[in-house]
């Protein structure tokens, strides 16, 4: 029998495609590249630390060392990206993030510095990032962005880190700003938003300081009864990104494994 549909529409094929990744070293984000990767895109990724971008290089991706808040390095990176790639960057993931030098505590002990870091590591490398891709988007004739935010981007956090649950805020306004002003140009902006995922070292050490009495009371409070792994996030990144999700802008998907 000839097969009349080589390319089963339902299938997400992303051969061809330019994506940018950022905060790749670890985690959530090295995930979500190797996944693009996997999907056959032309994948570009980034982060401040070192650490990491090696491993992704030997599996096909390109990686530059970079710190997103300082605008001249992201242009500069944009430029040789360009010069690199065969076809415009189509899709841009704004995954770069953390808790920067914030913690936990009361509202009033909040220092400058840890406001300041908290704005800076989360809503400043999602803006001078997609600031730089937007641009050349709106000339390329659209693209897709997937902003990660938080669950404390959303809703209070049981945290209580004020600076974060702030900046994690502000990535999911920009998101929803950047979408009503984008889709004009064929551009759609959505949001992951995870809930507590182990990661990383450190979000391994946080989650042992927890102790068993709150990690208990934690998974309570999850439908399915488990903290997330870093594909539970990649997966919905990937969809956002295909064309099975060409009609859908301004959302932000709380991948949290179910809340109330
Ligand atoms: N792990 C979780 O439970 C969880 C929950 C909610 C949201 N998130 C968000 O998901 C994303 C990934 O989280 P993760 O836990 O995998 O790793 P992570 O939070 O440690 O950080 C992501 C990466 O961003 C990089 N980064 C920070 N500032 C940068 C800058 N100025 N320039 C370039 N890179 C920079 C970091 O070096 C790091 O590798 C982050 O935005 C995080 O806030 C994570």
């Amino acid at each position: 029998m000839v097969d009349i549909h080589p390319r089963n529409p339902w299938q997400i094929d992303l051969s061809g495609r330019t994506v940018i990744v950022s905060g790749a070293s670890w985690g959530i984000g090295q995930c979500i590249v190797e996944a693009f990767l996997a999907c056959g895109a032309d994948v570009h990724c980034c982060d401040i630390r070192a650490d990491g971008l090696d491993e992704l290089a030997d599996k096909g991706a390109h990686v530059r060392q970079i710190d997103l808040t300082v605008p001249t390095d992201v242009e500069e990176w944009m430029v040789a990206i360009e010069k690199d790639a065969d076809n415009p960057v189509s899709v841009l993931v704004n995954n770069a993030g953390g808790f920067g030098q914030s913690k936990p505590g009361e509202f009033v002990e909040v220092t400058d510095a840890e406001w300041e870091s908290a704005y800076k590591v989360n809503a400043d490398t999602t803006f001078v990032l997609s600031r730089a891709v937007v641009k050349r988007m709106i000339n390329s004739g659209g693209g897709r962005i997937i902003n990660i935010s938080s669950g404390a981007g959303l809703n209070a956090s049981t945290t209580q880190n004020h600076a974060y649950t702030a900046a994690k805020h502000a990535v999911t306004g920009l998101t929803r700003q950047m979408a009503f002003g984008l889709g004009k140009y064929g551009i759609t902006v959505n949001g992951v938003a995870p809930g507590f995922v182990i990661s990383s070292p450190e979000t391994e050490a946080f989650w042992d300081d927890m102790g068993p009495e709150i990690q208990r009371r934690h998974i309570e409070n999850v439908f399915l009864r488990r903290t997330g792994i870093v594909g539970d996030i990649a997966g919905p990144v990937i969809f956002l990104a295909s064309d099975l999700a060409g009609w859908m802008s301004g959302q932000v998907l709380a991948v949290n494994g179910g809340k109330l």
